[in-house]
Order: C-alpha cells, then structure tokens, then sequence
C-alpha cells in the first residue's frame, strides 16, 4: 500500500498504460480520477478498480478545455480531498512526417499534448502548494529524444514536455512537488495494437519493433506502471526534475559502423 491516504489524478486512463497506472495506484491505496474522454471506459476501470478493493471516481472531460478540466478537478477534490499526486498521461499521436501534417492534427497534437498538460497542471498545483507536497509525473516518450520517423508533430510535444519537466521541477523544487517524467520506448498497448493493424504486415513490423529495443522486445504497461508508482510515491523523496527512461535500453543503443 505505497500509495495509502493519497489522492491521485491520471488523465487519459480509460485505457491503454493510462488505465494500468490507475488500476496500480488504485491497488496500491491511493484514491483515484480517472479522467478521459471517453466516459464508458472510464466506468469500466472504475468498476474494474473497486473490484479489487480499490477506490475511484469517473471524470469525463477532455483536458484541452478548461471549463471541462476545472469541473473534474472540483469533482475529484469533493469526493476525496487535495490532490497528491497528478499523471500527465493523455496524448493523441498523428502520424506523419511535417508536410505529412494537417494544420488541424497538428493543432490538435498541441492542443491534447501541451495546452491539457498545462491546464490540468495549472488547475492542480496550487492545492499542491497549500499542501506543502504533491508529484506530478509527465508521461513522454523516447520520441522525445531521439529522432524516429514519421510521427514529427507527436515527437516535437513529446521533447516539450522533457523541458517542461525541468522547468517545472525548478520552480516547485523548494515548496514541496516533485516534477518528473517517464519517456517510455515501444509498449505492448492498444495503441500499438491499432497501429500494426493499420499495417500491410504487422507481423514482421510487431519483430521489427521487438528487435529495435536492446532487450530484444517492447515493453509491457506493468512496467511502465512500475515507474510510475516509484515516482508517485515517498520513496521518490529525493527525485526532481528527472527523465527515466522505459525503453529497454533504445535511447542508449549505438550503431556498429559497418565495413
Ligand atoms: N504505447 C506506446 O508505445 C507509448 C510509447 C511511448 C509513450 N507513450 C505515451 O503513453 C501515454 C499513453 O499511451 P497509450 O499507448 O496508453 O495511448 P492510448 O491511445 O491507448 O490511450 C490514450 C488515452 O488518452 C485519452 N485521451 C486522448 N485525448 C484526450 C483528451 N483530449 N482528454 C482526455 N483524454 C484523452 C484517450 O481517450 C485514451 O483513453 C501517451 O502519453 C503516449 O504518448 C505510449
């Protein structure tokens, strides 16, 4: 029970590594918002949560609108308290290199990724501040770091919020939250799911993926989750300002040259 007596907010968690943070956090004691668009889901993980004893709240909102996000932060804090701990997770991922990129997916990219990671922050840190304590976790990506092809607009908001966890963790350092991010490679998640397959050949492209991390396989939302956890929790006291990487080792693999 690493997370007993907290309140925790994770948005985008009606599924995929989103919903296996809650169902962890849930699991692990902590009382838990679990927001996203898509309410149905929501009710779901909910349901799956208390089922195992666990304590959670639907918040249907879509965080690129402030109205929408201030109702579910007055919510969340009605039924259980201030808000501990806040899980940045929410992300939509058009595909395509630059001149691939609609001005409206783009906008959009923006608009979920960045404007909904600041209003949501913006709506929960003051609480933290009265509090004298609180951890928010940004879920980014190795796409952050490295340049991968053919998600350009995602990778752009993805190293964004790499910055913003440093100049987060800078400002809120000395009043108590912790500010720290998780840049996970491949994971084996609906949204790969869904991405392989749109492929002509998910198969051999599911290998590819495998064989692309040094570990020899994607990873797992468990263990993204585990991460996660350790950073939401007290044992993290002493972790600001950081970027744990997720990735079984890809943003650390160099190339051969070949003869
Ligand atoms: N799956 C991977 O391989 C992978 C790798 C690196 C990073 N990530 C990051 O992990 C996070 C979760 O990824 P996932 O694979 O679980 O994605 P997913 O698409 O399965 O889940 C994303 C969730 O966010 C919700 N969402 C989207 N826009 C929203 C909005 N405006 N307001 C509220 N909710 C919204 C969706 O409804 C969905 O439930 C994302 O930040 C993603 O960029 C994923």
């Amino acid at each position: 029970m690493r997370l007993k007596g907290k309140v925790a907010l994770v948005t985008g968690a009606a599924r995929g590594i989103g919903r296996g943070i809650a169902m962890r956090f849930a699991a692990e004691g902590a009382c838990v918002g679990i927001l996203d668009l898509d309410e149905t889901a929501c009710r779901m993980v909910v349901a799956a949560a208390r089922s195992n004893g666990g304590e959670a709240i639907v918040l249907p909102a879509d965080i690129s609108q402030p109205a929408q996000v201030n109702i579910a932060l007055a919510t969340l804090r009605e039924r259980f308290g201030a808000i501990d701990v806040l899980v940045n997770n929410a992300a939509v991922m058009p595909a395509g290199a630059i001149h691939e990129t609609s001005p409206d997916d783009f906008d959009r990219c923006l608009a979920v990724n960045l404007r909904g990671t600041f209003l949501v922050s913006r709506g929960v840190i003051p609480g933290m501040l009265a509090l004298g304590e609180g951890s928010i976790i940004h879920i980014a990506s190795v796409t952050g770091l490295l340049g991968l092809p053919g998600i350009a607009a995602y990778s752009m908001t993805k190293g964004a919020l790499i910055a913003l966890t440093r100049a987060m963790s800078t400002d809120y350092a000395a009043r108590g939250i912790r500010v720290n991010s998780i840049s996970p490679g491949t994971i084996d998640s609906p949204m790969l799911h869904d991405f392989l397959a749109a492929q002509s050949d998910p198969d051999s492209l599911r290998q590819e993926f495998d064989q692309m991390h040094p570990i020899g396989r994607v990873g797992t939302i468990a263990e993204v989750a585990n991460v996660c956890l350790f950073l939401a929790s007290d044992e993290a006291s002493f972790v600001t300002g950081a970027n744990y990487t997720v990735d079984g080792g890809l943003s650390v693999k160099g190339e051969q040259p070949q003869d």
